[in-house]
């Protein structure tokens, strides 16, 4: 069946149940894992908008709920199976219910089983670069059919036309590049999510200026590796050049990206990012860990010598470059000796952040395949170790700030605290001030004149 006729039948579905309810059939999207596969929520969004669907936050007044899963860590996958095991009861009160699994877990053999065994309640299964078949998949579910699973790995980019529904009104995600080359030896991302295919620049461009014309504040660039931009193109532009040539769109906006891989980390991204003006001062840039021997079992193709290298060339430069990173805690065979090196590390760069992770085995991986001497127990205790230290990091680094003047993005109002209003610096610091909710998704100078472990404090400047 053509694109159209099927996109044309189930618009049609839609309308008359529409019709017959007086209200539009409502859409529940749960989005787990990281800024991806949000990214990825918001098309999906896109795609039952257009068919005529409404939205909601809740269960129970949904007529179709996605799944939308991370399989990054084993927790990860017992989470979302958790979660998704609740809502059988509503599926059991409302039998029209239509229940889909989506995202990074949809993709692997043992959880497409276990799906089939434990979760025949589960209507669609597709996978990461299949969104755009949802409509194909619902209407094979609104002809009768039982348990469409889609979960073959294209490789292929998503379509330039999808239509997106943004959760923020001045805070957008634009993917520029999917998939990952890399293969860490922990990782199963390079599985679930293919190769990496950039997108064309000239789209990304267009995209953001469309989104900063809409008074979009804050651009995030993602990709497993942004910094691997345009390696796969014959034509294409470097990720540095994308940035600068982003800074001349005319506009109050600051562009932040996420992850950077280090062996890809040049001192043209450094100087690129103090040049221009619109790009935040402040790189996520993952160590994982401070030894190269672990280093080199993981796989990650660089040195701490070479890591250190570009953030001292930051830091010559602009002395408070801010950096944060993700850790991995106990990864196979990983010595006393070892973690310490990475407890070192984290005391050279004195990151702003650390996002720390205890190592999880991820069955197809390389890693899986090692053998591994540290019990759990001492793999907590050295999270634990780890943790504390990056506390005392935080609370001593973040004092540099206290007298200087901040320009800050509001977020949202703070929860426990009435009348006050938190966002992020440039340097993608918590800010905690006191304001008006109406500043949210507004710039605001802010003079710091405290700190804690995860946040500064300040006041708004006239
Ligand atoms: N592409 C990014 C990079 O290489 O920096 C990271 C993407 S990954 C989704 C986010 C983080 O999850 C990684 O940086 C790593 O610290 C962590 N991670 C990935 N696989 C893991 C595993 N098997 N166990 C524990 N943490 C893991
Ligand atoms: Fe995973 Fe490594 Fe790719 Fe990052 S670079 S997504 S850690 S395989
Ligand atoms: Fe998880 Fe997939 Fe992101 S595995 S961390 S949702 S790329």
């Amino acid at each position: 069946m053509k694109t159209t006729n099927y996109m044309d039948s189930l618009i049609q579905s839609v309308k008359k149940f529409t019709e017959s309810k007086d209200s539009p059939p409502l859409a529940h999207v749960h989005n787990f894992g990281c800024q991806l596969n949000f990214s990825d929520g918001e098309k999906i969004k896109g795609i039952l908008m257009k068919l005529g669907y409404g939205f909601t936050e809740t269960y129970d007044n949904a007529d179709i709920i996605i799944f939308n899963t991370c399989a990054v860590r084993e927790s990860a996958e017992e989470k979302a199976f958790g979660v998704i095991g609740s809502v059988k009861r509503y599926k059991e009160k409302k039998p029209d219910l239509i229940i889909g699994l989506c995202g990074c877990m949809a993709v692997q053999e043992h959880v497409v089983e276990r799906v089939k065994k434990s979760f025949p309640f589960i209507d669609i299964v597709f996978g990461t670069s299949a969104i755009d078949e949802l409509p194909k998949l619902l209407l094979d579910v609104f002809n009768g059919k039982k348990h469409v699973f889609d979960t073959s790995e294209y490789n292929k980019p998503l379509s330039e036309q999808m239509e997106v529904v943004r959760d923020s009104s001045f805070k957008a995600s634009v993917p520029i590049m999917y998939g990952c080359n890399n293969f860490c030896t922990y990782c199963i991302v390079p599985y679930v999510r293919g190769r990496e295919r950039s997108r064309n620049h000239e789209a990304i461009i267009a995209e953001i200026k469309g989104l900063v014309s809409d008074g979009y504040k804050e651009i995030m660039l993602l990709g497993q590796n942004v910094n691997s931009y345009g390696n796969d193109l014959a034509n294409g532009i470097s990720f540095s050049e994308l940035l600068r040539r982003l800074n001349e769109i005319d506009g109050e906006f600051v562009i932040r990206f996420m992850s950077s891989h280090p062996k890809d980390a040049s001192f043209e991204l450094i100087d690129t990012i103090i040049q221009c003006e619109k790009v935040a001062k402040h790189l996520h840039l993952p160590v994982q860990s401070g030894s190269n021997e672990i280093l080199k079992a993981m796989n990650r193709k660089y040195t701490i010598e070479k890591y250190l290298e570009i953030v001292d060339y930051a830091r010559q430069q602009v002395p408070d470059f801010s950096f944060t990173t993700d850790v991995i805690v106990g990864f196979p065979n990983e010595t006393e000796e070892q973690f310490n090196e990475t407890l070192e590390i984290l005391k050279r760069v004195k990151y702003d952040n650390i996002y720390s992770f205890i190592y999880s085995k991820r069955s197809g991986t390389r890693a899986a395949l090692f053998e591994d001497n540290v019990n759990y127990e001492e793999k907590s205790r050295r999270m634990q170790t780890l943790l504390a230290l990056q506390r005392e990091i935080s609370i001593e680094g973040y004092k540099r700030f206290i007298g200087r003047t901040m320009t800050v993005l509001v977020d949202d109002e703070c929860k426990n605290a009435e009348g006050w209003i938190h966002g992020k610096s440039n340097e993608f610091i918590i800010v905690e001030f006191k304001g008006p909710k109406e500043l949210v998704g507004q710039f605001v100078k802010v003079k710091i004149i405290g700190s804690k472990n995860w946040a500064v404090i300040g006041e708004i400047i006239d």
